[in-house]
């Protein structure tokens, strides 16, 4: 039988959304990149000028707001539209001031708790695919399938770093690997849910891989899952 919950953590970059959104269609099941909620409540904050290092202020905020994730509304390469009260914010929680903010407005407890339970009311339907940092460890310890992707900090500045060109933004790879390590080590060392792999989850390193052979690998995993705790490399 096929896993109908799977967590997928990782990482920034290291092509979780990729693979999520990829096993969603392979699947047909509901994709979820939960990322999205902390950065719509980040790109709220500094819309409503709530300062990002006023807790009480942001947990209110992020408990109160509707965040609606519907399958994409317009064809421009997007995996799905994000919006708040109709406004469609799914590029606006991309760009560099709601990226360079997120990580403190997602360490806040009473954040996390209240995006958690969202989550969770999502999954409950099943045949989900749910991508974020502590999904396997936090959000649904019970998920049938947990994967968590990995790939040196290099290659991940190397992806995004190709990525942002693509989108015609001005960086350079040393910028790019630099925020990717400040990223790596808030979502790390944080207290509150760290990125860190479940026990119980099956590590791949696509490190070595190009995107086909990355997507590959993961359809073989789905429709054979190798035992928890196993790694798996191209
Ligand atoms: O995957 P992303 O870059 O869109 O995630 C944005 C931020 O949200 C990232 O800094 C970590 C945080 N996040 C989290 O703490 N837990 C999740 N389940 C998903 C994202």
């Amino acid at each position: 039988m096929k896993p109908s919950t799977i967590a997928i953590d990782g990482p920034a970059a290291s092509g979780k959304s990729t693979i999520g959104y990829h096993l969603s269609q392979y699947l047909d099941y509901l994709y979820l990149d939960t990322g999205v909620l902390y950065r719509a409540v980040t790109w709220a904050a500094i819309n409503r000028h709530i300062a990002t290092d006023d807790e009480a202020a942001i947990t209110q905020l992020a408990r109160r707001l509707n965040v609606e994730v519907l399958a994409p509304t317009i064809d421009d390469s997007r995996q799905y539209t994000v919006c708040i009260a109709e406004q469609d914010i799914t590029w606006a929680i991309r760009s560099a001031e709601v990226t360079g903010n997120v990580s403190q407005v997602s360490a806040y407890p009473g954040v996390r708790d209240a995006l958690t339970q969202r989550m969770r009311q999502i999954a409950r339907a099943g045949q989900v695919i749910m991508v974020g940092r502590d999904i396997g460890t936090v959000v649904l310890p019970d998920a049938d399938l947990k994967l968590y992707i990995v790939a040196t900090p290099e290659e991940r500045a190397h992806r995004r770093y190709l990525e942002m060109r693509e989108q015609g933004k001005d960086v350079t790879y040393e910028e790019v690997l630099a925020s990717i390590r400040r990223r790596d080590e808030l979502d790390s060392s944080r207290a509150a849910a760290p990125l860190r792999a479940a026990e119980d989850a099956v590590t791949v390193d696509t490190t070595a891989c190009s995107i086909e052979e990355m997507l590959h690998m993961v359809e073989r995993i789905v429709d054979n899952p190798p035992p928890p705790g196993s790694i798996v490399t191209n």
